[in-house]
């Protein structure tokens, strides 16, 4: 007889037909807990509305709000080398060198002085460009300025067609990554480029470099400066036509079937270069090694 109380007891547990309550609890009972939760995530959801309304009213379309300000630009090389940064290749062998020159061809095309004189500005030559915005009031779009490929002369593929590849004095394109708001260079020196012998490790306390090897260099434009008028950026919405300016060194007389390391770096007053936090930061190193059959 315990058993039918206890089998009883249960299902009057589920539904109590005498109180009229299921589960413990009466209808009315059920939907105060209903309700309570309909507005518990009501409430929620308003909240998370809210804070979301409030955080986009504060971003801006034009600038990251927030940018480490110690920012140093990186530097890359074109034509672009494979993830060992090696430009290797053999005068003899067209099909070695032309990818070079390809690449240069595509990567230079938007530089072309027809395409700068459509989209962008003549500036006036060693200051700032600045077009900065007043108040709330956006001064947008920003204006660019022109870096014509003619800049880089003998390294613009235009009267050489092959960049030097096919004569073992090759030019290497270099840039400086984008960094919005940055002033580089100060008191009116422009920021420059300059490529030497890498050192290297070689074995445990034992270093190397190739400054015999290197030979002679040429920068275009001359000193390899990269103008202050191409500065500041101010980013990709703002600035929608913006042409990094370049640096081309040309290896004019670099030793040939044996590897060698360069490096080249930004010097500028006020960009550190190699600290701690990023090794790389201000600076590129790749190995060049052209071979020859004699
Ligand atoms: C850019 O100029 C080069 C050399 O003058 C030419 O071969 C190429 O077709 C041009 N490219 C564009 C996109 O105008
Ligand atoms: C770029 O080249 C075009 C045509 O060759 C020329 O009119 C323009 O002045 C040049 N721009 C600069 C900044 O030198
Ligand atoms: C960007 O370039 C286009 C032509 O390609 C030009 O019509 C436009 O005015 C330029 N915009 C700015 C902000 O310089
Ligand atoms: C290059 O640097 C030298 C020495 O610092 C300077 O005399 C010359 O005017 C510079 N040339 C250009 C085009 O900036
Ligand atoms: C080129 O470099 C070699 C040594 O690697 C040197 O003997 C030669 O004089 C250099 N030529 C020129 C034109 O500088």
């Amino acid at each position: 007889m315990a058993k039918d109380g206890e089998k009883g007891g249960w299902k009057e547990y589920i539904w109590n037909p005498r109180t009229r309550e299921f589960l413990g609890r009466t209808a009315s009972s059920w939907g105060l807990i209903f309700l309570f939760y309909v507005a518990f995530y009501t409430f929620l959801a308003g909240l998370f509305v809210l804070t979301m309304y409030v955080m986009l009213q504060t971003l801006d379309d034009h600038t990251p709000t927030r940018q480490d300000r110690l920012t140093t630009p990186g530097m890359v090389i074109r034509p672009k080398a494979d993830e060992t940064f090696e430009i290797v290749y053999s005068i003899q062998k067209t099909e070695s060198w032309d990818m070079y020159a390809q690449a240069l061809d595509k990567f230079l095309a938007p530089y072309n002085n027809t395409a700068q004189v459509q989209k962008n500005d003549e500036c006036t030559p060693d200051q700032y460009f600045l077009q900065e915005d007043s108040g709330d009031v956006k001064n947008n779009p920003k204006r660019s300025c022109q870096f014509n490929r003619t800049l880089l002369e003998e390294c613009s593929g235009i009267n050489d067609r092959y960049y030097g590849y096919q004569e073992g004095k090759p030019c290497i394109i270099i840039k400086m990554n984008r960094v919005i708001g940055m002033f580089p260079g100060k008191d009116g020196q422009a920021p420059f480029v300059t490529c030497a012998a890498k050192r290297y490790k070689v074995g445990k306390d034992e270093w190397r470099e190739d400054t015999e090897k290197i030979g002679e260099l040429r920068y275009f434009p001359p000193n390899g400066t990269f103008n202050l008028m191409y500065y500041p950026y101010y980013g990709k919405k703002a600035q929608v036509n913006y042409s990094q300016p370049l640096v081309a060194v040309k290896f004019l007389n670099i030793t040939t079937n044996e590897d060698v390391n360069i490096e080249c770096k930004i010097n500028s007053n006020n960009i550190p270069t190699g600290h701690e936090r990023d090794k790389f930061a201000g600076k590129v190193s790749f190995k060049l090694r052209i071979n020859t059959n004699n």
